[in-house]
This record gives C-alpha cells, sequence and structure tokens, in this order.
C-alpha cells in the first residue's frame, strides 16, 4: 500500500505534535513528581506540588498581603519582608522543599551544610531561571565554572585595597555633593529640616559608581545607569510572568521598550571603551581602566571580549549601587532609632577626624561605624536571599540532592535566628561585633550579607569604605531623628527597600 506525501507529512506533524506534548508533560508533571518522591524518601518535608505554578502564586499573594500595612519599629520585620519562607520554616523546620514553578527549591539554614555549598563553586551552580535578568546583565555574578574563574582572576585587580584607596577622592566628591545639598536644605529651614532621605542615597551611590566606573567618562556613565534603573524596573514586573513560556518574546510595550533600552546601554559603552582603547591614555584609576589594562595583560585568548568587558560594567552599577545605598539608609533609620549609638558613632568621627577631609587611613580607623554596619547588614541585609542550582547529583550532609533542584539560603532568616545568635537575635546590638566578626558568630557561617567563601561580594571592601566616607560625612555635619512621618515598611524589590521612604528630620550640628 502507497502512503500519499501528504499522509506521511500528517504523520510527521503528528510525531512532533506528540513530542512536544510528551515535552511538556514531562516538565509540567512527571519530573517534578520523580523529583518529589526522591526528595520526600529522603525525609525532606515540604509544600504538594501545583503543576506549573509550585508555589509561585501563594508566594505572591503573601508578599502582596504584607506589603499592604506598614509595622511598628519594634516589630519583627522578617514577616513583612520574607512572609512565604517564613511561614514555610514555622510549618516544616529548618529545612524543607517548595516549588519556583516546577522546579523544587530546598531551604537550608544549616552553616556547616550552607559552608560547604558555598564552598563547593563548581558542583552548586548560579541559578538561571528567569532569562530575561540577563538583560540586566550577566558578567562575573551569573558565570559558572571556568569561564567565572577566569574572570573573577581578571576583576580581582580592580577591588585591592590599594586601588580602591585611589577611588577615595572619588567617594568624598559624590558623598559631600549630597551632604552639601543637606546643609542648603536645613540652612533653608532655620536649623533643622525634614528630609526623606532614600532618593538622596540613591543618588549618591548612583553617583560613586558612574564616577569610580568611569572617570572621565562620568557622564556617558550616568546616562547607562539611568537606563539600567529603568530596566530593571521594567524586569522587576517582567518576572511576574515570567513562568509564562515564551512571554518575553512577545512584543509587548515593556518587551519592546527594554529591547530598546539594551541597545542604548550597549552603544554608549562600547563607544566609551572604543575611546579608550584608541586613545590608549596612561594607567586609569576608574574601574573600567583597570579592568582593561588587567584584560590586556592576559595571555592571547585568556581575555575577555569587548561584549564581556561590557556586561561586567554593567554589573557594577546592579551589584554596587542599590545594595550600598540600602546599607546606607537601613544604617540612618536604625541610627535614628537608637540615638545612644549614634551618639558614640559621631564621637569616634570626631575623635578620629574632627571636622577634616577623610582619607582611607582614616576611614579604616572607624571601628564602632564598622560594628555598626555589620549589625544593619545583619538585621537588613541587602540580599535576603541567595539560590543555587544543582545540575548533578550532590550530596549535601546526609542529603542526596538529585539533579534538577534549586538551594535557597535565605540569609535574612539565618542572620536572626535566635539559635544561631541568641535570644537577642532580633535586637540592634553592635556591641556583639566589637571582636570581629568570628567572635560573634563563633567561626559558623551565620553571617553572610556578602555570601561566603570564593564567590564571595567582590566589591565588599569597596562597598564598607564607601559607606564610611557617606556616614562619617553625614555625622560631623548632623545628628538625625526619625520623622514623625515616617512609617516604616521595609520590603523587597530585589534587595530591600523602605517602602514609604525614609522620612528623617535633620539637625544642623
Ligand atoms: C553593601 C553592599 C553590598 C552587598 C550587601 C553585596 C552583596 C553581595 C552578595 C550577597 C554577593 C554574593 C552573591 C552570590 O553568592 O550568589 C555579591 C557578589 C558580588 N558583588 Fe556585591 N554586594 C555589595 C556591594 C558590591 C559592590 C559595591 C560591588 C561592585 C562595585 C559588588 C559587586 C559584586 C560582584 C561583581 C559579585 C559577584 C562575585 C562572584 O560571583 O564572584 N558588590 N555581593
Amino acid at each position: 500500500m502507497e502512503i500519499s506525501s501528504a499522509s506521511m507529512a500528517g504523520l510527521a506533524a503528528l510525531a512532533v505534535a506528540w513530542l512536544w506534548i510528551w515535552r511538556f508533560l514531562k516538565w509540567v508533571w512527571l519530573k517534578p513528581k520523580i523529583l518529589e518522591s526522591r526528595l520526600r524518601r529522603q525525609g525532606l518535608v515540604g509544600t504538594h506540588y501545583t503543576p506549573l505554578v509550585g508555589d509561585v502564586r501563594r508566594n505572591f499573594s503573601m508578599i502582596k498581603e504584607a506589603r499592604s500595612k506598614p509595622i511598628n519599629l519594634t516589630d519583627d520585620i522578617t514577616p513583612r519582608v520574607l512572609p512565604f519562607p517564613l511561614t514555610m520554616l514555622k510549618t516544616h523546620g529548618k529545612t524543607f522543599f517548595t516549588w519556583l514553578g516546577p522546579i523544587p527549591a530546598i531551604t537550608i539554614t544549616n552553616p556547616e551544610q550552607i559552608k560547604e555549598v558555598f564552598n563547593k563553586v563548581y558542583d552548586f551552580e548560579k541559578p538561571h531561571t528567569f532569562p530575561l535578568a540577563r538583560l540586566i546583565a550577566t558578567g562575573l555574578a551569573n558565570y559558572d565554572g571556568d569561564k567565572w574563574a577566569k574572570h573573577r582572576k581578571i576583576i580581582n585587580p580592580a577591588f585591592h585595597l590599594e586601588k580602591i584607596k585611589n577611588m577615595v577622592p572619588a567617594f568624598y566628591q559624590s558623598c559631600s555633593e549630597i551632604v552639601g545639598e543637606w546643609e542648603r536644605l536645613v540652612s533653608d529651614k532655620g536649623s533643622s529640616c525634614e528630609v526623606d532621605v532614600w532618593p538622596w542615597l540613591v543618588n549618591m551611590t548612583a553617583d560613586v559608581i558612574s564616577r569610580t566606573a568611569f572617570g572621565s567618562s562620568y557622564r556617558e556613565g550616568q546616562r547607562i545607569f539611568q537606563l539600567q534603573a529603568e530596566l530593571a524596573q521594567l524586569i522587576v514586573q517582567a518576572f511576574r510572568k515570567a513562568y509564562i513560556p515564551g512571554w518575553r518574546y512577545l512584543p509587548t510595550k515593556s518587551n519592546r521598550r527594554m529591547k530598546e533600552i539594551d541597545r542604548e546601554i550597549r552603544a554608549i559603552l562600547s563607544g566609551i571603551i572604543g575611546k579608550r582603547e584608541k586613545a590608549r591614555e596612561g594607567p586609569n584609576n576608574d574601574l573600567l581602566g583597570i579592568l582593561l589594562e588587567s584584560n590586556s595583560g592576559q595571555s592571547k585568548g585568556n581575555g575577555m571580549s569587548l561584549e564581556e568587558v561590557m556586561e561586567e560594567c554593567k554589573l557594577f552599577y546592579f551589584a554596587g549601587q542599590e545594595t550600598t545605598s540600602v546599607l546606607l539608609v537601613w544604617t540612618m533609620v536604625l541610627l535614628s532609632q537608637h540615638q545612644d549609638w549614634q551618639a558614640r558613632a559621631r564621637e569616634e568621627v570626631m575623635q578620629v577626624l574632627g571636622d577634616k577631609k577623610p582619607d582611607m587611613d582614616s576611614l579604616n580607623q572607624l571601628k564602632v561605624i564598622t560594628m555598626i554596619f555589620y549589625e544593619v547588614l545583619r538585621l537588613y541585609p541587602p540580599v535576603v536571599q541567595l539560590n543555587r542550582a544543582v545540575h548533578k547529583e550532590q550530596k549535601l550532609g546526609d542529603l542526596t540532592l538529585p539533579s534538577g533542584v534549586h538551594l535557597s539560603l535565605p540569609i535574612m532568616l539565618i542572620q536572626r535566628d535566635t539559635e544561631l545568635w541568641g535570644s537577642d537575635a532580633g535586637e540592634f546590638k553592635p556591641e556583639r561585633f566589637k571582636d570581629g566578626i568570628s567572635k560573634a558568630t563563633r567561626n559558623q557561617v551565620s553571617f553572610l550579607p556578602f555570601g561566603w567563601g570564593p564567590r564571595i561580594c567582590i566589591g565588599q571592601n569597596f562597598a564598607l569604605i564607601e559607606a564610611k566616607m557617606a556616614l562619617a560625612l553625614i555625622l560631623q555635619r548632623f545628628s538625625f531623628e526619625l520623622s514623625p512621618t515616617y512609617i516604616h515598611a521595609p520590603y523587597t524589590v530585589v534587595t530591600i527597600h523602605p517602602q514609604f521612604g525614609a522620612h528623617l528630620v535633620l539637625h544642623k550640628l
């Protein structure tokens, strides 16, 4: 019997359709159920799988509910910031799994397990659940394996202390401009004035990164960062629909705008880099200059491409700007609430600096301020949670983690755990850091605002020195307290923001 070409085509189409249906069913049902049974057989507890969406909807509705009302200053902030993980922790205990769409995510809080995950950078990789996030920046923070190791090696010199020392004048310039603006606002009103410090601090850290990343091309740098901020907002909105397959390819207004922004950022960046390479200027003290210099010192084939250098520059902004403004804003809120610590910090600044301009050496002498920053980073870690993906079966303590699961490391919950930090874990007590981090943690991996291990934040010294510069200049000129209009409402938009700003009253000293 002969089969016509039309029926052959029909059979082929049917086979392709079945293949797709099979793949879809495997992705949305079979694989999650197999993984779930492997986890439960080991005694792990967790939520039951809802096809496709998992716990995403429940997570979002709990976040929406939590954000609908502010809290009191003395309330625990975790139910507002991480309502779903906290509820799960209370229901299931310290190790459990939930569902990120069809992917099981195992939450771990045990310091020994966390140490192992952070140390084994080749086994526990960065998850790439939301391809849209790559539009923000890929770069070091998103690479794995040998590519990560190569980029980390090239970028490391840019963050050495002697290089940061050269950036201190740029920190001073950006911070003193903002503090000068505050002085004008206060003078206009007499000697005190209410200021929402949050947008000012955001501008301050954006300005610092534009200056330190791009030096002479500072204005173009500013434009890039404005565009990146707009892109981030669009992407945060899109995350909610990101689990719908193919959503990001639809020509919606926001998808089109995201592509436009991406093109403009690339054009400006390649212009700046091209100019630098052509001019063959002497050594530059900005991050881009150090990066290009370190890159050119690599043997052939081991350097970064132009595209990769651009990604790293975009990443500096995302990784470094928002996190540092978040550290500063919660420091100002907590020092408003704890006037005794504000007074101790000012006393130290006056003793070390008087009214002199801070430099690297004097900033390094600010011990009370370091303790305060650590305590703020413990209670309000800008990055509240980190995630890793398992691509090959792995052992972790007693657990056997099958390929395809994720790990969630809830930094904020770990850093507020009373079993690890004592019954006063929720209280602001910077003195716990008086003998350093290892004493405060009793050498456990329980303080991880910058992550831990080989992938620890490359910019942590940069961030702490910048934040010290900002706080020293503020304390030299003002005392501050919470305004009666201040509303306490921490919430996460990638990092922990103050939902209604940070309205403080500044008093000129
Ligand atoms: C208070 C300020 C900051 C906080 C709390 C912070 C937090 C973090 C955390 C938690 C990680 C680890 C991510 C992970 O393991 O998945 C990280 C990595 C990173 N941070 Fe920061 N960061 C801060 C400031 C900065 C600054 C100022 C820069 C650069 C200008 C920067 C650049 C990076 C980069 C490039 C990585 C990726 C490192 C790698 O994967 O090897 N960060 N940061």
